[in-house]
């Protein structure tokens, strides 16, 4: 097994999500919603990086989800946003987030591979197996109905995905959905491989993440339920000799008091949310994904309004960090944060909730 700065040390590992997306993770109409420029995104990287921060997680989307902002119309192109970021940092790992359809298994090999060289050994890799049907239809790609098609075509991608990583001589490639004559790696990662993040919620993609990830990721709705669950995908790792940390991510209105915390929430979640995309996107995951559990779904639109599902940091900063060290004694081995506004509201949490998780001893 490869070493990575994402994979050693016991500390609660924290990134953050979806700011190549526009509205980063709030389905919000407010004007101040964030925008998901390059020039934002570089802002936020080299603050992070500064900051110790450990991962930045992009969201990869092809189409939006519709409502008067086309919630998550806008997307940075997540391997090319990963390079540019890689190249202007110096500790953070950056991820690329790929679909498996949309995407050739030894050109994203090769691609990992360079980018991983411009970091110095600081690239990951989130692989989506598809769950988004109108965004298939939209690249003239058809999504197996079937999750057992998705992951064994999956698992065959990122087979040979490994092969290539590991492989210092040319091979063919002879399986059900590849197949390819006399390939070779060359570049390879740096350190042999890259971190492997996977965020599937069914039975299925379960195998495939347990199998073939360093992380999986999922949301926290319900902190009781996630103890089980993270109990139970650790030794469903543990039985086929593998060590598998459990990740989620969350959303932070952080401010000096919670009045100013819940107003924020006031207008940017109640007053301004765009209704038809937060419609749109449960009705989305109810149709073709198990990330989110099922029964709890039409409980949790607020949520998903307020921060694309995370689960809410929302107070002053003793709150904030009395929520993440809630999480560390869940089970998460870390998590991921967004910001209505990433650039502006990162250092206030930098400077006040950072050192609470330090004197925690979880930092
Ligand atoms: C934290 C998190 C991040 C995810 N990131 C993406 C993403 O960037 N793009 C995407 O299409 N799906 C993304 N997904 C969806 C998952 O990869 C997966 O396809 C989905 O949860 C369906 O799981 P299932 O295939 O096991 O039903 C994400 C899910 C979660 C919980």
């Amino acid at each position: 097994m490869f070493d990575a700065p994402m994979l050693s040390g016991d500390r609660f590992r924290l990134g953050t999500f979806s700011s190549n997306c526009s509205s980063g993770m709030t389905v919000t109409k407010a004007p101040e919603r964030w925008v998901n420029s390059w020039e934002n995104n570089l802002k936020l990287a080299q603050m992070l990086d500064e900051a110790g921060i450990d991962f930045m997680l992009p969201i990869a989307r092809w189409i939006g989800y519709g409502g008067e902002t086309d919630f998550h119309g806008g997307v940075l192109e997540t391997m090319t946003w990963a390079a540019g970021l890689l190249a202007s940092t110096k500790n953070l790992t950056v991820f690329a987030t790929i679909h498996t359809a949309a995407n050739h298994p030894v050109v994203v090999a090769k691609q990992i591979a360079t980018i991983d060289q411009i970091g110095n050994g600081r690239a990951g890799l989130n692989i989506v197996a598809g769950w988004n049907k109108p965004e298939y239809e939209a690249l003239g790609l058809s999504l197996p109905d079937d999750h057992e098609t998705r992951y064994a075509y999956a698992q065959e991608w990122f087979d040979l995905v490994s092969k290539l990583w590991e492989s210092k001589e040319n091979f063919d490639w002879d399986g059900n959905y590849f197949k390819a004559k006399g390939v070779k790696g060359d570049p390879w990662p740096v350190r042999g491989g890259v971190p492997i993040i996977n965020a599937a919620g069914s039975p299925q993609g379960r195998v495939f993440a347990t199998d073939n990830a360093n992380f999986l990721f999922t949301p926290a709705i319900d902190l009781e339920r996630s103890k089980v669950e993270i109990a139970e995908l650790k030794e469903q790792a543990r039985a086929k000799g593998r060590d598998v940390n459990v990740l989620t991510f969350s959303h932070v209105v952080c401010r000096p008091t919670e009045a100013e915390a819940q107003e924020a929430v006031e207008y940017f979640v109640n007053q301004n949310q765009d209704t038809d995309a937060v419609e749109n996107l449960v009705r989305l995951q109810f149709a073709h994904a198990h990330s989110f559990p099922h029964d709890l779904l039409a409980q949790i639109k607020h949520l998903m309004a307020q921060g694309h599902g995370g689960f809410p940091l929302i107070g002053t900063p003793e709150q904030v960090a009395e929520g993440i060290i809630k999480l560390h004694e869940t089970g998460f081995a870390g998590s991921t944060l967004s910001f209505f506004d990433y650039v502006d509201e990162f250092p206030y949490f930098r400077d006040n909730v950072l050192p609470l998780l330090k004197e925690a001893g979880i930092r």
